[in-house]
């Protein structure tokens, strides 16, 4: 397997040649970004929490910026004279739906490497939008899925393999995008801290590399599942935990963190029972829907928020709005647990 990192830009790809070529993209890279940051319950007397709703981003996740951005990239380097262009990545959830979906409005084939024990519903989403799918033992988890995408790119060039966990424009839409539009939100105020789970680690090292030069004290949490923690030795596993994110297994770390020089940067594990809990708890104290991961986060920015005074603020990202059967079975953890923000 090959871990190298290209693809390194100034700025986020740009996105004329591709809305050229394709107009049915218009609506979309209208509707993409300049999500709310939003005050959520924070610990009392401790720092105050922003979140980034990126749940509204038009396919519904955070996930549509790097499927964009690496979608723009290859439109950008493709020779259409040569070969009809032809898109392979691996994902386990929300880049492989945004990647179907932008394929399908311009005609663009889709191969994804996904879990065998994606749901059903997933599957049939993927296979509507026309997305061509391979499966994973689920047990072998990033590793797997990146492995069986780099032996398909060698077997087949015809097609072109994204690699999201490798290309740099998914680190470089969030320092030039998603990381100045916080900064911009903030007007007056500069963040105190940073959180976000690390499924690629773009959104971590990407918006990190953004709000550090305003703060170079910003203390820098990431969220991890407990299950499969990132860096951990253990090998893969398919145990349940929170989607998007988790460790490679085997000691391998996601290299866009060391990249921008977070190689050391601490975690907060938090269990699939916590993140159902604290979604369903979120649902109930604000109304707002938020996944599973946007919860874990939530629970690592309130930890880092009790270390904080009122005069700072941290800031997270809630990366989708999840599934209301994980809410509901969130709820019997949350009478078992017990609450995280008093009422
Ligand atoms: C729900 C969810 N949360 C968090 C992430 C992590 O984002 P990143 O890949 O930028 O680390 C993802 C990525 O797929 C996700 O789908």
């Amino acid at each position: 397997m090959n871990f190298a990192l290209f693809n390194s830009l100034n700025g986020a790809p740009d996105p004329t040649r591709a809305l050229n070529l394709f107009p049915a993209l218009t609506s979309f890279y209208q509707a993409l970004g300049n999500t709310p940051l939003q005050p959520v319950p924070g610990p009392p007397g401790g720092g105050r929490i922003l979140a980034k709703f990126e749940f509204v981003n038009p396919f519904g996740s955070v996930k549509d910026r790097a499927a964009f951005g690496m979608f723009c990239e290859a439109i950008n380097q493709h020779d259409f004279s040569r070969a009809p262009l032809k898109l392979l990545d691996a994902s386990g959830g929300n880049m492989g739906k945004a990647l179907a979906k932008l394929g399908q409005l311009c005609g663009i084939p889709i191969h994804l490497i996904i879990p065998d024990s994606s749901p059903p519903a997933l599957v049939d989403f993927l296979r509507d939008a026309g997305a061509e799918l391979s499966t994973v033992e689920s047990r072998f988890f990033l590793l797997g899925l990146i492995s069986l995408a780099q032996a398909i790119g060698l077997r087949d060039p015809g097609w072109t393999l994204l690699s999201q966990h490798l290309n740099l424009v998914n680190v470089a839409v969030h320092q030039y995008q998603t990381g100045q539009e916080i900064r911009r939100q903030l007007t007056a105020e500069k963040a105190d801290g940073w959180v976000a789970a690390v499924g690629t680690g773009g959104t971590l090292s990407g918006v990190y590399a953004a709000l550090v030069r305003d703060n170079p004290a910003l203390r820098v949490l990431g969220t991890t599942p407990s299950e499969l923690p990132f860096g951990t030795y253990d090998p893969p596993n398919d145990r349940d935990k929170f989607g998007g994110a988790g460790g490679m297994g085997f000691g391998f770390r996601q290299p866009f963190l060391a990249h921008v020089g977070l190689e050391h940067v601490p975690f907060k594990e938090v269990s699939w029972q916590a993140s159902l809990s604290a979604m369903y708890e979120f649902h109930r104290l604000t109304g707002v829907r938020i996944g599973a991961s946007a919860a874990a986060n939530w629970r690592s920015a309130y930890q880092l928020a009790q270390e904080m005074t009122p005069a700072q603020c941290v800031i997270t990202l809630f990366a989708d709005a999840g599934s209301d059967a994980e809410r509901d079975r969130g709820e019997q953890y949350f009478h078992a647990m017990g609450a995280l923000h008093p009422v």
